[in-house]
């Protein structure tokens, strides 16, 4: 196993056994304990009753008698591997959101703020034509559903997290809030979730980045964020975040964007994905009476994937396939496919697989889905490919291409790149499943950003671009 340990502080390496600190998990593990006594007792409701059609006790975040937010170690994978300046500010967080998992007046403004903000619950949508696409020449084939993630408020699933860490900096007290962004879409929903809970923000994202999502830029700055451009991209950029916060730990909050770093960012950033399987569940038993067959969902750092899978993680007969960027091909070696080229390493505080080389350096990704450019994964989709639990598979470039394509023109849906990885899985995976199957599709976020980016590349394959072309991708010059 290569161990290469890169700290949250460029430029500095740590041992593992130094650097690898323990967890206050006494602490949070009481609090949880007594909480959970005082939720039962009490009777209190899940206040997501607000949000449901149906009697269902359907909790927003976690459901206190099943779920277990953990010491952040997910078999060898995850950790905190932090300096000691960080461990404090980690470990009020962690105690912080272990009592918001069941606290009733938060989870009730979670619960307002995700029907009546961001738009929740998002439609379980029946692609009928893509499902006839797919059909085989007896006429048999699965059924395609499709995760409407793209339908929430600033266009992805990034938001359902934006919204409940903002709500978490403020009760920590923080004034400001600092988080980077690869394709916009956590910036935009940062920065949309700081204006309503009126926090500072700033945001950011490498100048290659700021290019190609130039119109996430203009949002981010509409909705009063500081966007400051980092040399590089995504994986530059959090470096950069993490290194703003370190510099303002009693004020700032680090909000992370997926299922990545130290303890206990990626349990929570699962947790307030989670509601996205939560529904998939109860819509799949209200449509069909039963559970979904096969769950997709594209991986970039895994907070999409794992907001839908984590509900079936206990239902074996659940297929969970992610899809990883292929980039130029696997062997090209311009890719973002760390599960399936990756090592064992240490990145931005946590253990997981990750892009690297013979001396532990970061390879940097590529994938024309910017927001899947990330070297490392998260630790609990690490432990999910070593168990077997989940599959994983890759899509090209191209192939996500033709797959954003086809969505287009078939359903009249634009979806992001990203999710564009997931759906082109389907070429793949359809011929393989038996008729009347069950497929959901996680359409992570909307595809409006990625508009210049596939005309260009259709201009740059057919060699002349129509003149309108040329207008529109004029004026999307970076602001
Ligand atoms: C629409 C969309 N889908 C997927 C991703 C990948 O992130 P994650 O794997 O955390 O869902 C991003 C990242 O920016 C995104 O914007």
């Amino acid at each position: 196993m290569a161990c290469n340990l890169h700290s949250v502080l460029p430029g500095r390496k740590f041992a593992a056994t130094s650097c690898q600190l323990m967890v206050n998990t006494k602490m949070g593990n009481a609090s949880v304990a007594s909480l959970n006594s005082t939720v039962t007792s009490t009777g209190i409701p899940g206040p997501s009753t607000l949000i449901m059609r149906k009697s269902l006790t359907e909790r927003i975040l976690l459901e206190p008698a099943e779920r277990k937010v953990g010491n952040g170690k997910f078999g060898r994978f995850g950790g905190k591997y932090v300096p000691e300046t960080l461990i404090t500010s980690l470990n009020m967080l962690e105690a912080e959101f272990h009592l918001v998992l069941h606290d009733a007046d938060f989870q009730a403004e979670l619960a307002t703020a995700l029907r009546d903000y961001i738009g929740r619950e998002t439609p379980l949508y029946f692609a009928r034509r893509l499902t006839d696409h797919y059909k085989n020449n007896r006429g048999e084939g699965p059924e395609i559903y499709l995760k409407r993630e793209d339908l929430n408020h600033t266009g992805a699933h990034k938001i359902n997290n934006a919204i409940g860490q903002a709500m978490l900096a403020k009760r920590l007290g923080r004034r400001s809030v600092v988080a980077a962004t690869g394709a916009g879409q956590h910036g935009v929903a940062t920065a949309a979730a700081c204006a309503k809970l009126s926090l500072e923000c700033t945001i950011f994202m490498g100048n290659i980045d700021m290019e190609k999502q130039s119109s996430s830029v203009l949002l981010m700055k509409l909705l009063g964020a500081q966007v400051k451009c980092v040399d590089g991209n995504f994986k530059d950029a959090t470096s950069e975040a993490i290194r703003d916060w370190i510099g303002n730990l009693e004020t700032s909050y680090y909000l992370p964007g997926s299922v990545v770093g130290p303890h206990p960012c990626p349990s929570m950033v699962r947790e307030f994905q989670s509601v996205i399987g939560k529904e998939t569940r109860r819509q799949a038993m209200e449509r069909w009476g039963g559970k979904p067959d096969v769950l997709l969902a594209c991986i970039g750092s895994g907070s999409n994937a794992l907001g839908l899978f984590y509900e079936f993680i206990r239902d074996d007969d659940v297929r969970l396939i992610g899809i990883e960027a292929a980039g130029s091909g696997l062997e090209s070696g311009r890719h973002s496919a760390t599960l399936a080229k990756g090592e064992v390493g240490v990145y931005h505080g946590a253990m997981s697989y990750l892009l690297q080389d013979e001396e532990g350096q970061i390879i940097g990704p590529h994938s024309i889905g910017v927001g899947l450019e990330y070297p490392g994964v998260g630790p609990e989709l690490s432990f999910l490919k070593d168990t077997g639990r989940a599959e994983f598979h890759t899509a090209t470039d191209q192939e996500a291409l033709d797959a954003y394509a086809l969505l287009c023109r078939l359903e009249g849906i634009f979806p992001a790149l990203e999710a564009s990885h997931a759906l082109a899985y389907l070429e793949k995976l359809c011929p393989t499943l038996p008729n009347g199957t069950k497929v959901v599709v996680n359409c992570s976020g909307r595809g409006d950003k990625d508009a210049a980016t596939v005309f260009k590349r259709k201009q740059d394959i057919n060699g002349a671009m129509h003149a309108s072309f040329s207008l529109l991708l004029n004026s999307c010059k970076p602001p």
